[in-house]
């Protein structure tokens, strides 16, 4: 019986590869209910009960990147390039500080021209001015996901956001097969990608003092369950202390439409295993629920966060600039301001279980123990909702 086998794996202290392989096939019902349930029990008692908010801006769609899989990689000429201004991104940033975020995420396609470097830094220097308060001493959090940089670059980000308590950066390897890798990756020469770049990446970032994010995607065409096993064997092997997944979806403007997308109630409940193991394998790290779940169910987050996820990315980018940020077919909230996803997330969050961690960094926890730190406790009075919608109390006090 599977759900037996499954109960049995779930009271094992450590889980070998042949253990993870069969909890990430699992399609049974019974066992997945099981597994649903190892992995909250074991996020509750290792994070505790709260969701983070990662206010993501997605800052520019101009892209040197040719990822095969991505709908805003540098050949596709469908697509509308733009870049936001400093002041909408700075005000998108403020916006979330006063609405209770504990942090933003600034994400963009990959450049690293000078250009393109001083302006992040600028809007950081900025971000962070305006977003100091008494509730927020250091500012807002700043997570950035703005691709392969030097480590000089690191550096000069890390020290224009100010805010080393809470500063983290993500870049997901996306397959840790090499073969798989090559097949997502075409470009060569100046823009090749490679897989040992995004391993010595991570530990670049972590030497320039972030918080380090990486992840793969779920059900990618030719992908199996081994390799699915092998990323999160590297996800240990690298101390990574944040993780974002999501589940491959086929993008129009990709390359790899011919080789199709995996059955969306298999690749949901693929996505959801993958969250799950890596909880109970990987203990007290954050692990976003991507929004790329929500694109296959209208409630893809809220499972993910059922399944051990303890992090949300609610998009903060202005409206007219989503439909250029499609980096898959069916991306949700096309058509939602910021406002209306908070709001409307807040209660999703409530809904099973869990409660917003207003005003929290959020620091992932395996982080703070490796650096000595004690675990963050919620804010005095307890949690405080944002003041996003009128006639709610404001919590955001401005410095000086
Ligand atoms: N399906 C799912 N995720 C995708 N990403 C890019 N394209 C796709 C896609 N077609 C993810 C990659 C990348 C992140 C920014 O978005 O994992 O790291
Ligand atoms: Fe690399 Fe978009 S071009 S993820």
């Amino acid at each position: 019986m599977t759900h037996a086998k499954t109960a049995e794996l779930l009271r094992k202290p450590e889980l070998s590869n042949e253990d993870i392989v069969f909890l990430l096939g699992l399609r049974d019902p019974e066992s997945c209910r099981l597994l649903q349930e190892a992995a909250f029990a074991r996020t509750t008692e290792l994070m505790g009960n709260c969701v983070y908010y990662r206010g993501l801006i997605e800052l520019s769609n101009i892209c040197t990147a040719s990822c095969r899989y991505c709908g805003i990689r540098r050949e596709n000429h469908d697509v509308k390039r733009y870049t936001m201004s400093k002041e909408e991104i700075v005000a998108a940033a403020v916006w979330a500080a006063r609405s209770g975020y504990g942090s933003v995420c600034l994400q963009a396609g990959e450049r690293r021209d000078e250009k393109f470097i001083a302006f992040i830094e600028e809007c950081l220097i900025e971000i962070h001015k305006a977003t100091v308060s008494s509730v927020l001493p250091q500012g807002v959090g700043v997570t950035l996901s703005l691709g392969e940089q030097t480590p000089e670059t690191y550096r000069r980000w890390a020290k224009a956001a100010g805010c080393p308590e809470s500063l983290r950066y993500l870049a997901r390897f996306e397959t840790s097969n090499p073969e798989l890798f090559k097949v997502l990756h075409g470009a060569r020469g100046d823009h090749e990608k490679q897989l040992e770049h995004r391993f010595r990446l991570l530990a670049d970032l972590r030497e320039a003092g972030y918080q380090t994010g990486t992840g793969v995607m779920i059900g990618i065409p030719g992908q199996t369950l081994e390799d699915l096993c092998r990323d999160i064997r590297t996800f240990q092997n690298l101390d990574v202390d944040m993780i974002g997944m999501g589940p491959y979806l086929m993008s129009e403007g990709g390359e790899l439409q011919d080789f199709g997308q995996m059955d969306p109630e298999a690749l949901m409940q693929l996505s959801l295993n993958m969250i799950a193991v890596t909880r109970l394998v990987m203990g007290p790290v954050n692990i976003a629920a991507a929004t790329a779940l929500q694109a296959i169910r209208d409630d893809g987050r809220e499972i993910g966060i059922e399944y051990g996820a303890n992090v949300v990315m609610p998009n903060l980018s202005p409206q007219q600039y989503r439909a250029g940020y499609q980096l898959y077919d069916n991306k949700p909230c096309l058509d939602d301001e910021p406002t209306q996803c908070a709001s409307c997330l807040e209660k999703r969050i409530a809904s099973r279980g869990r409660r917003v961690g207003w005003n929290m960094t959020g620091s992932s926890r395996r982080w703070l123990r490796r650096n000595g730190r004690p675990d963050e406790a919620e804010p005095a009075g307890g949690l405080r909702v944002g003041q996003n919608d009128a006639g709610r109390k404001t919590i955001w006090i401005r410095a000086g």
